[in-house]
């Protein structure tokens, strides 16, 4: 039995696996993969944003398997090293006070969630709802689905969780007039990810951290997508000179190890008391060393500066493509989306069989999370191979017309 027919017999079938790799990715080193027939592809999509510094980075490798052979797992009920001082790290770098640990960006959030209504709680007696925006992803639990202001994701798992409400990204107003006695916490991505590449404007973030100051209600940033370096800065929010109470990380932090953190800022790093929030797998101490090699990659000298320029550098690529189907050139930093008139399924798809490995999210936004090592070299590859993938689309486009015209 071959493995896709294995993967069809035992895995429940919740993924659309990419077709056409043969028959399964097999190594990764830097900017690239390669299947096992031996091809070689430019990965721009970086494991959804988690193989941000490149596949098996060496600093990372080296602390995995130097922290494997010490202690793999001891359970929350102990101090391991890696936890602390990764959470010392964090906080040291950014605005939070206190971290908490989890495995992944869905659990993150739920922790987010849990300590927003908690919080809620304590200031407000019963304030609980959460406003979230639509076109958001927050993630695949149950609370986090719901946070998502997509209503395609809640279809089929209702009742969804009580208490969210959702406004409209980047317009003020529509949050404002959301706001009741009941809410406890505004939560939104800097950078829309999933929901096809959105940055925030500036006057938007810093309309919700006033509106949340005069309503005593807690500002949530995930950062689960756009945080560690994909912006340019090491978290998004600086871009913008707006600081959360409460953000949440996972996807590259972990270097390709999976991790989540919640991190609190003041009387929100305050809330939660022993017993309310825990994760088994918390904090363990192999993706804590792996996250700890992660953070002094990034933070080394010149490295965001890096991103920045690279993030330009191919916006400004995409923006010079002069095919007739692209609509817009959207991102912030190496977080980069091309909205195109046409068919962006079929785009992903050539691109792959020419070597280049793309994301399209919602049929014509193709999303490009490239690693944050990137070069000119490898951007202007990967621009070639696409606008070859766009042409061919806009030509088969052209021929589907004349077809039904009968000419
Ligand atoms: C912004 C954002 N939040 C949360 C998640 C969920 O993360 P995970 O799949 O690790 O649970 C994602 C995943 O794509 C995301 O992009």
């Amino acid at each position: 039995m071959d493995l896709q027919t294995k993967e069809k017999n035992f895995i429940i079938n919740t993924y659309n696996r990419q077709p056409g790799i043969t028959p399964f990715i097999q190594r990764g080193e830097g900017p690239y993969v390669w299947d096992a027939s031996g091809k070689r592809y430019l990965d721009f999509i970086c494991g959804l944003g988690v193989n941000s510094f490149g596949h098996c980075h060496p600093q990372v490798v080296e602390a995995v398997c130097r922290q494997a052979k010490q202690l793999m797992h001891a359970s929350n009920l102990y101090y391991t090293e890696p936890q602390i001082l990764l959470a010392e790290r964090i906080v040291s770098h950014s605005c939070a006070d206190k971290v908490f640990f989890g495995n992944s960006g869905a659990e993150a959030n739920e922790a987010a969630i849990k300590l927003a209504r908690k919080y809620g709680k304590i200031t407000k007696g019963n304030a609980y709802e959460i406003i979230t925006a639509k076109r958001s992803f927050h993630g695949r639990t149950l609370a986090a689905i719901t946070a998502t202001g997509q209503p395609k994701y809640h279809k089929g798992f209702e009742p969804i969780v009580e208490g969210f409400r959702y406004g409209e990204f980047n317009d003020l107003e529509s949050f404002a007039r959301l706001i009741t006695d009941e809410t406890c916490a505004i939560m939104v991505e800097p950078v829309q990810g999933e929901g096809g590449v959105y940055p925030a404007k500036e006057a938007f973030l810093k309309g919700l951290r006033r509106l949340c100051d005069e309503h005593g209600l807690l500002l949530i940033f995930d950062e689960v997508q756009c945080g560690m370096g994909r912006t340019g800065k090491l978290f998004a929010y600086e871009n913008y000179g707006v600081e959360p109470d409460v953000f949440t990380l996972a996807k590259a932090l972990g270097g390709g190890l999976p991790i989540g953190v919640m991190a609190a800022k003041g009387k929100a790093a305050e809330v939660l008391t022993p017993g309310e929030h825990a994760s088994t797998f918390g904090g363990n101490p192999v993706a804590c060393a792996a996250a700890n090699a992660v953070f002094e990659i990034v933070t080394a000298e010149g490295f965001l500066d890096h991103v920045a320029k690279m993030g330009d550098y191919f916006r400004q690529k995409l923006r010079e493509l002069a095919v007739g189907n692209v609509v817009e050139v959207r991102g912030l930093g190496l977080m980069v989306g091309l909205e195109i008139d046409g068919d962006g399924a079929q785009v992903a798809k050539m691109c792959q069989e020419n070597g280049l490995l793309i994301n399209c999210i919602g049929g014509k936004i193709l999303r490009f999370l490239p690693p944050l090592i990137v070069n000119e070299e490898q951007i202007d590859a990967a621009v070639e191979i696409l606008r070859n993938a766009l042409q061919g689309a806009e030509h088969t486009a052209a021929e589907g017309k004349r077809g039904e015209k009968g000419l």
